[in-house]
């Protein structure tokens, strides 16, 4: 029996890792799971636990209004410390680069447990962007025992930093898992905002709430949404907004009065999956967006300077434009009125695996532990 801890915190983190929870208990002879979430999100993990049917066996509820990273990166270490002391874990499994994932890895190198690393090798070779993504990913694939990496390209980056091949699993990335568990029924849109979506109208779908676009780049981004609403009335810009003060405190003085513009709550993961299916276009700094996407047939103009996701870049379906108004502005109204542009990125591609990432993931584990 092999006793496996997932630590997960954030909104993202959930979702990609619930496939991976949902497997290793369905194979209840081999694996002893267990779920413990820092909450470093609060309302945007409960939706997704509720949403995937998972309990926690630990929660630690640290999410304080506006933390710091100092507060998630202290809080965290010191509450795992217990939690790993008690249960003697065999493996600790951390899933993609927030500071939850950080310090599970931390906490796990102290205690001499090898860690699992979920949608390891991702690099955008930038170290302030995203910020702090890119260090947290590094430090936590310098911890790691085995690094389940969604492309051929996450194996590349591994290597030649060094990492033995022996230790390296190309699974494809669980976002495909989870995409496919999403999408498995037919379903009505439930969130009562969506109601006020117009029947007829282009939807462009946005999200962004990334630390190094709080402050200008955020306000650039708002600005030149307002002026595509105001420009193209066909058009309804729908922003699920961040539940960050960061960044809810530019979005909503800055957009909330345009009848084009619809702000939200962040959606439940259902619905979004569902929104974002019938969206015409997709404006995000988002990492997660920008693998759903593609796989949906939807282009996605990525509001970053650098991604750690050129597989959708290369396909034709992302394009990396940066926070300058203007640019985006540009870049919009190109895919609004250019019909032939539209449909080169729009066409369907998913290079990130075929949704059996999960089950890949349990057989690599008891792998490793066989050969141990
Ligand atoms: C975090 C991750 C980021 C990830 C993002 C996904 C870090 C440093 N950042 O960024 O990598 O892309 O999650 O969304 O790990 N809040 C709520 N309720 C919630 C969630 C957040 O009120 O359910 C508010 C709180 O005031 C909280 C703030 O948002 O203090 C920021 O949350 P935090 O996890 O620190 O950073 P994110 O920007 O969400
Ligand atoms: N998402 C969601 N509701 C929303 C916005 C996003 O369920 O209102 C989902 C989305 O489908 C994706 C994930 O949240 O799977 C992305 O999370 P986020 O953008 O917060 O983090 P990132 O991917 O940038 O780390």
């Amino acid at each position: 029996m092999i006793k496996v801890i997932a630590v997960f915190g954030t909104r993202p983190e959930a979702i990609k890792m619930a496939p991976v929870v949902h497997q290793l208990k369905s194979q209840k002879n081999k694996f002893k799971t267990i779920v413990c979430v820092t909450a470093q999100h609060r309302h945007m993990l409960d939706q997704v636990l509720k949403i995937f049917n998972i309990r926690s066996n630990y929660d630690m509820d640290i999410m304080r209004k506006a933390q710091t990273l100092y507060q998630i990166t202290t809080n965290g270490l010191l509450q795992l410390e217990a939690i790993y002391k008690k249960e003697k874990p065999d493996l600790v499994l951390v899933h993609g680069d927030t500071t939850t994932t950080l310090v599970a890895a931390l906490a796990a190198f102290y205690e001499k447990i090898p860690v699992g690393h979920v949608e390891a090798g991702l690099r955008s070779f930038d170290k302030f962007n995203p910020f702090p993504e890119e260090i947290n990913r590094r430090i936590a694939d310098v911890l790691s025992d085995l690094y389940f990496v969604p492309t051929a390209l996450g194996a590349r980056n591994l290597k030649r930093e060094g990492i033995n091949s022996r230790q390296l699993y190309v699974t494809g990335n669980t976002v495909i898992d989870a995409l496919h568990l999403a999408l498995k029924q037919p379903y009505r849109l439930r969130d009562k905002e969506l109601n006020r979506l117009a029947p007829g109208k282009r939807i462009i779908l946005v999200t962004a709430h990334r630390r190094e676009n709080w402050g200008q780049p955020l306000a650039n981004i708002c600005a030149a949404l307002k002026q595509v609403a105001q420009d193209y009335p066909d058009v309804q810009i729908i922003y699920p907004v961040h539940l960050n003060p960061q960044v809810k405190n530019i979005v909503y003085p800055a957009l909330g009065k345009i009848k084009n513009v619809i702000l939200c709550q962040p959606l439940d993961y259902l619905d979004f999956i569902h929104l974002m299916k019938k969206s015409y276009l997709v404006l995000t700094d988002s990492g997660g967006l920008q693998e759903e996407a593609p796989s949906l047939g939807k282009p996605v103009l990525v509001l970053r300077r650098v991604t750690e996701r050129p597989e959708g870049v290369k396909a034709g379906t992302v394009k990396v434009i940066g926070t300058d108004r203007k640019e985006i502005y540009r870049q919009t109204s190109r895919l609004l009125t250019d019909k032939k542009a539209y449909l080169k990125m729009a066409s369907a591609v998913n290079p990130y695996g075929d949704g059996q990432a999960s089950q890949r993931i349990a057989r690599a584990i008891g792998q490793y532990f066989r050969h141990k």
